[in-house]
């Protein structure tokens, strides 16, 4: 049966969780953002208090609206706050182990009607169902970063996901103002198969001393028109997360070309995540390390 949602879950408080918990409770939705680690909770509704007060000061959201968000979103760092929801979406690292535990503990704690959706890059969305005793009411919801600002929501359906599942997540991502795109469960799906190998031979690039990062980046921003160019986009993406998508990519379709430059991996090993960490292949210190430009 089609739902009508009313109230949504958001597991991880991350850049992604924190964004797309703040989008949701926008759009009128009441919604519970949990994370099991207490202070990236912290940090997560600290990001979406100053996102919402930006928000204000540049006169795309009422203090009325703002408000009224801020009073629907609560947050936990237990499961078990997920009894209520209609849906459920999974933001945390981007690993397919950690994801199929958190799925296996949702789909106990969740009404049977819930649908648990992933906002995974590139993980299989059957695997991460079959975690579960629910499978048809398991999807994608790959939001792009940041949620709140990004017009497109990539939703991707599993072998098994039913088409009254499909529909609820359609008509709620129209709620939620984006523009759908809908992909088989292919390693990658649309977006990340064809932006992880520009990132990474933009690395490769850098790598092998074919220019400087600067001109890179430039490169592509001047010469394709890309807002941002690929090594500063790794670095706001997070370098952590371009490796894991990369590895999916590698290990899911076999080819070599999908192979992660040594000098990403040797970047992610010395702990240069990119912003989120204030330095990846930019530094940042002295700047705000998420989401400045919102
Ligand atoms: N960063 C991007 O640009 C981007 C874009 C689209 C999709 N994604 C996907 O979104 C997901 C999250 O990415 P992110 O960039 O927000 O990562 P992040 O590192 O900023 O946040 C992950 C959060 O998950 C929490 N977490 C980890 N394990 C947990 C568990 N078992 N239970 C509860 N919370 C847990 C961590 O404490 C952390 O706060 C990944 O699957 C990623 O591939 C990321």
């Amino acid at each position: 049966m089609v739902m009508v949602v009313r109230e949504i879950g958001v597991v991880g408080s991350g850049q992604m969780g924190s964004g797309i918990a703040q989008l949701a409770a926008v759009s009128g939705f009441h919604v519970v953002m949990v994370d099991s680690d207490e202070n990236a909770l912290k940090k997560g509704l600290q990001n979406i208090h100053s996102s919402i007060h930006r928000a204000i000061n540049k006169g795309q959201l009422s203090k009325s609206v703002a408000d009224d968000a801020l009073q629907r979103l609560r947050c936990s760092t237990s499961l078990q706050e997920f009894h209520s929801t209609d849906v459920v979406i999974e933001a945390i690292v981007e690993n397919e182990n950690v994801k199929k535990q958190v799925f296996s503990e949702l789909d106990k704690v969740a009404k049977s009607s819930a649908i648990l959706a992933s906002n995974t890059s590139s993980i299989s969305i059957t695997r991460l169902a079959a975690a579960t005793s629910r499978p048809g009411q398991v999807i994608g919801m790959h939001f792009m970063n940041p949620p709140p600002v990004m017009k497109l929501l990539e939703i991707v359906r599993g072998a098994q996901t039913s088409e009254d599942a499909f529909v609820t997540i359609k008509g709620l991502a129209h709620r939620l103002g984006k523009t759908v795109i809908c992909s088989q469960d292919y390693p990658g799906f649309i977006v990340n198969r064809i932006l992880m190998p520009m990132i990474n031979e933009a690395f490769y690039a850098l790598y092998t001393g074919v220019a400087t990062k600067e001109d890179i980046d430039t490169g592509m921003k001047l010469g394709t028109n890309h807002p941002m160019g690929p090594l500063e986009l790794a670095d706001f993406i997070g370098l952590d997360i371009c490796l894991s998508i990369l590895k999916v990519l590698h290990d899911g379709l076999g080819d070599s070309k999908y192979c992660p430059c040594p000098l990403l991996v040797q970047y992610v090993d010395a702990g240069r995540l990119g912003r989120k960490r204030g330095i990846g292949v930019y530094s940042y210190s002295g700047t705000p390390k998420s989401n400045s430009h919102l």
